[in-house]
């Protein structure tokens, strides 16, 4: 890339429009684990906009896809939101356009609406309330029991909330293209090379991965796991960004990533990963792309999102 410094005067020129800035740079944990090492705060979904909420910097950095730096807007209409790229958006956002989203909805009058974090502003701005995959089971029955619901866009954590739960959901059809890519097949073969090894999954994973894990979990779930697991070997079915944290904070265990059925033994974000060292220098020397919305759809928004937040405080 053009004009843009290498190797550690890279970090440095970061680290200089850092404090240049005043701003705070938010990474999560599927980023490269180099923008995790140089981030102020990395975390799932939630942490992630909790520290938005919080945060007492005039920019903010966000190292994530989309709808995470979208939210942080939603959350600080005076605070410049920046996103190293600005194409890094999300499967289950994309495959659910507000207006199809309203239409649907228009079956379901008497339903509340319970959207993951993973959606758009325009779907956030149709929900009752946000959730995120750590307080999902939380949030449904935050709801009296009788109460119809809603859930969106992901059917598969709509389907691990209802195994939770109890109740049943009118459920979006959407999916991760990354998680949806792991098989009980494949996995059960894994347990049988590693008999020792507990399955970890997140919850955007199918069922049947689900129903053979030892645990489940947001992505900060599945860490905390490993950090304080007596087990010293783990297969984990979720993208292998996290990897990084784990072996940092268990350099003794040995961490197996799922394979995904396309046949190649990686499990990466396409999206998450647009996102560059490169691209994050120049988003703050340019200071763009910055995240935009409309007012009065971020108002709407908003709602939801601080009913979550207060849900989960
Ligand atoms: P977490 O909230 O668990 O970090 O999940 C975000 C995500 O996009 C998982 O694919
Ligand atoms: Fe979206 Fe899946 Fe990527 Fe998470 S891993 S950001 S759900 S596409």
């Amino acid at each position: 890339m053009a004009d843009v410094p290498q190797g550690q005067a890279l970090l440095d020129g970061i680290e200089r429009l850092r404090r240049e800035l005043d701003a705070v740079i938010l990474a999560h944990y599927y980023q490269d684990s180099e923008i995790q090492d140089l981030a102020d705060f990395v975390g799932d979904s939630l942490q992630l906009s909790q520290q938005a909420a919080k945060t007492g910097a005039k920019v903010i950095v966000f190292c994530g896809v989309h709808f995470m730096a979208e939210t942080a807007k939603i959350l600080n209409p005076n605070k410049q939101v920046l996103l190293p790229d600005l194409d890094a958006g999300c499967s289950l956002a994309d495959r659910c356009p507000p207006d199809q989203f309203a239409k649907w909805l228009e079956g379901y009058p008497d339903h509340k609406v319970v959207s993951y974090i993973n959606c758009s502003a325009g779907v956030k701005a149709l929900s009752d309330v946000i959730c995120t995959s750590s307080n999902a089971e939380k949030i449904v029955n935050s709801f009296p029991r009788h109460t119809k619901i809603v859930f969106a866009p992901d059917r598969h954590l709509g389907a691990w909330v209802e195994k939770k739960t109890g109740r049943q959901l009118v459920k979006w059809p959407g999916f991760c293209i990354v998680h949806e890519q792991f098989t009980e097949r494949q996995l059960q073969k894994l347990k049988v090379r590693h008999p020792e090894a507990k399955l970890i999954a997140h919850p955007e994973c199918e069922a049947s991965v689900l129903a053979i894990a030892d645990f489940v979990g947001s992505t900060r779930g599945l860490l905390e796991y490993v950090k304080t697991s007596p087990a010293k070997s783990f297969i984990v079915a979720t993208e292998v960004g996290i990897l990084h944290l784990m072996s940092k904070a268990r350099p003794d265990a040995e961490l197996i990533p799922a394979p995904p059925s396309s046949g190649c033994n990686c499990s990466i974000c396409p999206y998450m990963r647009l996102n560059s060292l490169e691209k994050l220098y120049l988003c703050m020397r340019d200071r763009k792309p910055e995240i935009m919305l409309p007012e009065e759809l971020r108002v709407r928004a908003l709602a939801p999102v601080q009913r979550m937040l207060e849900l989960s405080a």
